[in-house]
């Protein structure tokens, strides 16, 4: 499927929940946010019935994302159902990863091929203030356990803190050297919780490169990735660094976005959203509609333009 500008679109990213299980203070308030009512959220079904719409698009790609994704009742039987689209080459989930001990396994089993896993500190008290109250040796555990489980190759995500992790940054890189995990650092961005933060919270990820000048940078195999690859020399896994504000590769974008409530989102950093569930509800040609609609994705994303408000990044999947 081309969208208006040729870019051929091959990647579906989708939110299934917008609740978790932690309370990342750069992303969720402390109370949570307020649960849906449950006919506002997609069910499973609908759910495999547009990635149906999108395999038959030409999508070869799909993420599932949250929230926290693994925190939904059903997850095992979504993959399931996902995975039978063998037109799919490529299918991972974005999750924080304390489930990952009791899960991983069923996971692989139901058709899943690989994880992200968010983790910003490698430290326990630190991961418990950040998380407010998660523990650290779930989520080790749990990326030891997607190893076993082979839901590699596995990518590691931390999020860069001004006076919270930059104190990490060598331990996180040292972390690829002897196994081939990626490790990726991504910038604050400040939305939602974060609007409020303090400057020196906000570091660009050129600063990795100055705590570790021996990362050499790669070529980028895959130019549609926001992610600029650096690596260790002699190292097995990859560093990748993440800018999301800056990011300037809306002219290899190839993915779209569907939010737990169905709404699709050409662009992150965008307010157009189309209304899935109502298509689907209302027994609307789904594949048609959506044909249609990705003619709309814009050429590039508007923050600079000022008239984008943000949502938390829960609420759009990451
Ligand atoms: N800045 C950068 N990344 C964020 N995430 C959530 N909020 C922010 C933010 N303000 C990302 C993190 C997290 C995932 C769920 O969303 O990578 O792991
Ligand atoms: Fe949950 Fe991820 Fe948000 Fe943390 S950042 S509260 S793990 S969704």
């Amino acid at each position: 499927m081309k969208d208006a500008y040729g870019r051929e679109i091959n990647y579906l990213r989708l939110s299934i929940t917008d609740l978790c299980n932690l309370r990342c203070r750069y992303c969720m308030p402390e109370e949570g946010i307020p649960k849906r009512a449950h006919r506002d959220i997609l069910t499973l079904e609908e759910i495999d019935e547009i990635v149906s719409a999108y395999v038959k698009l030409g999508i070869n790609k799909v993420r599932i994302t949250g929230g926290e994704p693994l925190a939904r009742k059903g997850i095992v039987s979504l993959i399931e159902k996902i995975s039978r689209h063998s037109e799919i080459k490529d299918f991972a989930l974005t999750t924080n990863g304390t489930y990952l001990k009791t899960m991983a396994k069923d996971l692989r089993a139901a058709g899943l091929h690989r994880v992200n896993i968010s983790i910003d500190t490698l430290d326990e008290k630190k991961y418990a203030a950040m998380t407010r109250g998660g523990k650290l040796k779930d989520v080790l555990l749990g990326i030891e356990k997607a190893k076993e489980a082979g839901l590699g190759p596995i990518k590691l995500n931390a999020v860069l803190i001004g006076g919270f992790n930059d104190d990490e940054i060598e331990k996180f890189v040292s972390l690829t050297e002897q196994e081939p995990i990626d490790v990726r650092f991504i910038e604050l961005m400040p939305i939602g919780e974060v609007a409020n933060w303090s400057l020196k919270n906000f570091l660009p990820n050129e600063y990795v490169l100055e705590k570790v000048p021996s990362l050499r940078k790669l070529k980028n195999a895959d130019p549609s990735s926001p992610a600029t690859l650096y690596q260790l020399p002699r190292a097995k896994g990859k560093i990748g660094l993440i800018s999301p504000i800056s990011c300037k590769f809306c002219s290899a974008c190839n993915r779209v976005r569907i939010t737990s409530e169905g709404k699709l989102k050409h662009c992150l950093h965008s307010n157009e959203e189309f209304d899935l569930k109502k298509v689907l509800r209302e027994g609307g040609d789904l594949t048609e509609f959506l044909k249609y609609v990705i003619l709309k994705k814009p050429q590039q994303h508007q923050i600079e333009a000022g008239d984008f408000i943000a949502r938390n990044m829960v609420q759009v999947g990451g």
